[in-house]
């Protein structure tokens, strides 16, 4: 049966792994000949839009030496007049593994279920397993010790769900801050802890922006709205006092850094000062989709190849 992506607590022990070697490849793009997917088309499916993940898709695909084929949810039968396991049988028979971008969550498990290929999550309502990968490479990059303060100031949505599970399994410690009612799912709060007892990791939830930030190593924020809530004016205002700003940041350590999943809405959830400023690192963690994601791939689809290379670059 194939693996699948849906939330980043489904790499688990490898994930340390998987970071190494997307690091390891960023870093010496030539010295690995590479080519696992030779002879393979990965489909990726989009509900929504996106720029930074169909492009890392589609470009890293290449690189891994695959054919990506890009299907618009619009153009496909999916949903309309073909069951969502129908359609993941027909494409199993096609291709070597499948991304799929969705709105509700429950359809990349419906898919996953039925698919014969690996599926990997690539944005649904609930996880953004990709993003965290790249979130934690960022961080992996920056800093040298193991155990980092993170906090994260906004939203409890999809980005912040795979941000505490990714802290949970790597053991830093990570403390968020939501406005009242807009706290993370208590099911992905519940997994997170469990894993965190074996990590070490400290895990803490809070309303207060100030308290998250303070003596944090990483900042991270997101869209107060995100795909599909644009039209819920009344969840803005809920955001008073959440936006990340000099002042916010002034609570951080010195040496912090400031992430963000992009797009940024700016103004809103982050001012120009504090994304174009020297802490932040949203364009490395751009491109880090691009080498997390081929690690994931190479892992999902070809994990003798991933086993071998990793070995190569001493990495397991
Ligand atoms: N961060 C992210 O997933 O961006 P896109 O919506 O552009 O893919
Ligand atoms: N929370 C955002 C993330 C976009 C990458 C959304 O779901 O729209």
């Amino acid at each position: 049966m194939a693996s699948h992506l849906l939330s980043i607590a489904d790499l688990a022990d490898q994930f340390p792994a998987i970071i190494g070697w997307a690091i390891a490849l960023k870093n010496d793009p030539d010295g690995l000949d590479f080519r696992p997917l030779e002879g393979l088309t990965i489909g990726s499916i989009y509900e929504k839009p996106s720029t930074r993940t169909r492009v890392s898709f589609e470009v890293g695909i290449q690189q891994l030496g695959g054919m990506p084929l890009t299907l618009l949810k619009q153009d496909i039968q999916l949903g309309s007049s073909e069951t969502i396991s129908d359609t993941a049988k027909v494409l199993s028979r096609y291709l070597g593994a499948i991304t799929y971008r969705c709105f509700s969550h429950s359809d990349a498990t419906e898919l996953a279920a039925s698919s014969e290929v690996p599926v990997i999550n690539a944005l649904s309502d609930l996880h953004h397993p990709c993003q965290a990968a790249a979130d934690f490479m960022t961080i992996q990059e920056e800093f040298s010790s193991s155990k980092v303060n993170l906090a994260w100031v906004g939203d409890g949505n999809n980005v912040l769900h795979d941000f505490i599970l990714g802290a949970a399994i790597l053991g830093h410690n990570l403390t968020w801050a939501t406005p009242p009612g807009l706290e993370p799912e208590e099911s992905v709060v519940e997994r997170a802890k469990s894993l965190a007892e074996v990590s070490g990791s400290k895990l803490l939830a809070s309303n207060d922006p100030v308290e998250a930030v303070r003596d944090s190593d990483v900042i991270y924020t997101d869209v107060f709205l995100s795909m599909g809530e644009e039209k819920e004016a009344g969840k803005l205002s809920k955001f008073d006092g959440f936006q990340v700003n000099e002042e916010l940041c002034s609570h951080a350590k010195e040496e912090h850094i400031f992430l963000h999943c992009l797009p940024a809405h700016r103004g809103e959830e982050v001012t120009d000062h504090v994304i174009d400023g020297a802490h932040s690192r949203v364009f490395d963690q751009a491109e880090n989709r691009l080498h997390a994601q081929k690690s994931i791939l190479t892992w999902l689809v070809d994990e003798m190849a991933w086993e071998t290379y990793s070995e190569i670059a001493g990495l397991i």
